[in-house]
């Protein structure tokens, strides 16, 4: 307690420490006294940043001024194209210190009903509820693969104090389920809340680490089919593994200019400005990385990636684990309802057990993402591998046509052989929690 007498906002007043940080600690204390300790608990890209990035930081450390607060003309201009969605342009991109802080400001500035999807990524809820939000959350399960549908959104709609107006927060594909929604479903989606007035955040921070697009291609984004009502946000910190360069945006439509320029002067009262070496560096990192582009690393981490999920999720299916194939990212959320016991009857109870009996760090999803306590789901970060070990040992057999699941599926990257030689650390951990699985599943 603090020997000032310091009061808080109600919002304030119990503050929880994230599990992650606990699981934290409980891996450090565990690695102090020797113990093997597996980490699916952290989305952290393991790659090494792209080359021509960490270059163009070198190069541009002596750029020194505030710039614009709403980012770089330029680099706004390279985001836009790597989206390729018509409806957007450099005039409506606001770049900021990771897309986080954009959510966060936006919370702050807009005054209605927040629509989250259970599950979603941990932080939008804590938003919501430091912004002192009204906040509904959409249900999905297993059998939807954790993605919402038009009957959901309704009823949560039908909760709200008002039924025109709202955010829905879409995280698509979405942290922590690793499910991405096809054209349809968005439509259906688009369709409640054009109905409803309500418009769209689209998170799609992963969308270009996707399985099933091609290389020179995006994955469908919401701005395509709701374009007057959507927002797209995303950044670098996953596909080119900058999280830490803290360098994010969001993509406004014309007929949301009303808000943008709140949320801009929010940001100028915040932020200022993206670190400005950052943001020359990030220019040339569009210009010669990422989507359509000559190199070859998106297309590498994408065929890691995906041939790493694969593995994974094969080889929990075999021992009874409920879990969907990933599209995208680093995330799968198995269902571990076969290890329900005495002792294990909630998330945090199963999460625990893997932990201390299987030297296994994975996170419950729970309350956390927005999912019931006694559900025995987690969410699965399969990042323990070595990723600059991971691309020199992975030859891109030059094919053209092909999406890195259709690559996998061809070459046989989910293979054992494949495996032990590109993410010999994954094959441990896999076999650690499968061996727990075994040892605790009721046969
Ligand atoms: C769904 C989702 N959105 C946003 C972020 C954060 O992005 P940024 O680093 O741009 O703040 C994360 C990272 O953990 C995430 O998982």
């Amino acid at each position: 307690m603090d020997k000032m007498d310091v009061k808080y906002e109600a919002q304030y007043q119990q503050v929880h420490t994230a599990r992650n940080l606990v699981f934290n600690e409980k891996i450090r204390e565990m690695r102090a006294e020797g113990k093997t300790v597996h980490n699916f608990a952290f989305g952290q890209n393991p790659f090494p940043v792209p080359q021509v990035g960490q270059e163009a930081l070198k190069k541009h450390v002596g750029e020194n001024l505030y710039e614009a607060v709403q980012g770089l003309l330029p680099l706004r201009e390279k985001i836009v194209e790597q989206h390729g969605v018509e409806h957007f342009d450099a005039s409506r991109v606001l770049v900021g210190p990771g897309c986080k802080e954009l959510s966060w400001l936006m919370m702050h500035v807009i005054k209605m009903p927040v629509y989250l999807v259970s599950p979603t990524w941990v932080t939008y809820e804590s938003q919501v509820e430091a912004a002192n939000k009204e906040f509904h959350y959409i249900k999905s399960g297993f059998d939807s693969n954790w993605k919402i549908t038009a009957e959901e959104f309704k009823k949560s709609i039908s909760k709200a104090s008002t039924q025109t107006g709202g955010l829905l927060v879409l995280v698509n594909p979405c942290n922590p389920s690793g499910q991405s929604y096809s054209r349809q479903e968005l439509e259906e989606i688009a369709r409640i809340a054009r109905e409803h007035k309500i418009i769209v955040l689209s998170d799609e921070i992963y969308a270009f680490l996707s399985f099933d697009v091609l290389p020179t291609e995006n994955l469908i984004s919401m701005a395509e089919v709701y374009p007057e009502g959507t927002i797209v946000g995303s950044g670098i910190s996953k596909w080119a593994s900058c999280g830490g360069w803290r360098l994010g945006y969001h993509m406004f439509p014309k007929e949301l200019a009303g808000l943008m320029p709140r949320i801009k002067a929010a940001c100028s009262w915040s932020y200022s400005c993206v670190a400005s070496p950052i943001q020359y560096a990030a220019i040339e990192l569009l210009q010669k990385e990422g989507i359509n582009k000559e190199s070859d690393y998106l297309r590498k981490c994408s065929i890691i990636f995906c041939a790493v999920a694969t593995y994974t999720a094969n080889s929990l299916r075999k021992v009874g684990v409920k879990v969907h194939d990933a599209t995208s990212g680093f995330y799968l959320m198995p269902v571990f309802e076969n290890c329900r016991s005495e002792d294990i009857q909630n998330g945090t109870t199963l999460a625990d057990a893997i932990l201390a009996e299987g030297q296994v760090a994975m996170v419950e999803c729970g309350p956390c993402f927005g999912r019931d306590a006694s559900e025995l789901s987690t969410r699965l970060c399969y990042i323990d591998f070595d990723g600059k070990l991971a691309l020199e040992k992975l030859e891109l057999k030059k094919e053209d046509g092909l999406t890195a699941r259709q690559d996998v599926e061809k070459f046989d990257c989910a293979s054992q052989y494949f495996m032990d030689l590109v993410a010999p650390n994954m094959v441990k951990a896999v076999a650690a929690l499968t061996g727990w699985v075994e040892a605790r599943s009721n046969k």
